[in-house]
């Protein structure tokens, strides 16, 4: 079991010619509703993918829609709690390349109830379970203790990276998820290589070149599926879902990230973040006309 502490967004994605520069006014060509957050993105990849994960999140008063969408998406909500703050938001410029620019607004996934997270922990054997958390909710450091402390395997996405989140709890993670500029902003921070990080195991995701995986002095690397992208939103969050699901069942790293590599191909060949993201059989199908 996996168990994602993760943020919830609405996101309010605008599509543009190319992304707005600084002092600069643009036209969207399109603006366009969608459930995101990159916990809940994770969470619906884990799902699709064919893992068992419990979301642990917020929303606020407002949240119904988010809610229905993560039903919709075949979540069980049993371990998101309405808070006294707005649901998170995001706002996302996504340019004629797909590539984005994303502004959040963390509302209700910044006050998370620590004994809510503690709750959930309960339910599932910890010797056989994931605890996974993102940089866009509270208390991180306090829910990677907790679940350290009851033996929960430990992946953190460390997205948005933050130094000073980041640092301090490299020494209680198990497998730590960075895209390539977060990697080299997390080397600068910590003033050492990567393979000098001391995490044991490392997963880079590098977009359309692909993806390594590091456990010591194993390196493995994972090119990416050539497509045309219309929106790259979610795709990290996908690739990592769709990795985790596998790895925590027992595959090895080289099945794991071939398969999250096939399932972020198709994501951002699709408008939207969670809405994108494959299930299982797409991601054979895919996998099995690319072979
Ligand atoms: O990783 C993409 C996600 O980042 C979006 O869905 C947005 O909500 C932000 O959290």
């Amino acid at each position: 079991m996996i168990i994602n502490v993760g943020s919830i967004n609405i996101d309010h994605v605008y599509r543009v010619a190319a992304l707005p520069k600084a002092g600069e006014t643009l036209a969207a060509k399109s603006y366009e509703r969608y459930l995101g957050g990159k916990g809940a993105n994770q969470s619906i990849a884990i799902q699709r993918a064919g893992g068992d994960v419990i979301h642990v999140g917020a929303v606020g008063a407002d949240g119904n829609w988010a809610l229905e969408q993560l039903k919709a998406a075949g979540l069980d909500t049993g371990h998101v709690t309405e808070v006294d703050a707005p649901t998170g938001h995001a706002i996302i410029a996504v340019d004629d390349a797909g590539e984005n620019s994303i502004v959040i607004v963390p509302g209700a996934n910044g006050v998370i109830a620590l004994d809510r997270v503690a709750a959930a922990m309960e339910t599932v054997d910890p010797s056989s379970s994931w605890l996974l958390l993102q940089n866009e909710t509270n208390a991180t450091d306090e829910i990677v203790r907790e679940g350290r402390s009851r033996g929960f395997k430990i992946c953190y996405s460390a997205a948005p990276f933050v130094a000073r989140t980041t640092l301090p709890l490299l020494n209680e993670i198990d497998l730590l998820v960075v895209n390539e500029g977060e990697a080299n902003a997390l080397a600068a921070a910590a003033g050492v290589s990567l393979d000098a990080l001391g995490v044991p195991e490392l997963l880079i995701t590098k977009g359309a070149v692909g993806a390594v995986f590091q456990r010591g002095a194993e390196h493995i690397h994972q090119s990416a599926f050539t497509v045309d992208p219309v929106d790259t939103t979610g795709a990290g969050d996908t690739f990592l879902g769709a990795f985790l699901a596998h790895y925590a069942k027992g595959a090895v790293p080289q099945e794991a990230m071939r398969f999250a590599s096939a399932a972020s191909a198709i994501q951002v060949t699709r408008p939207g973040a969670a809405d994108a993201i494959p299930d299982a059989h797409e991601i054979e199908a895919f996998l099995k006309e690319r072979t």
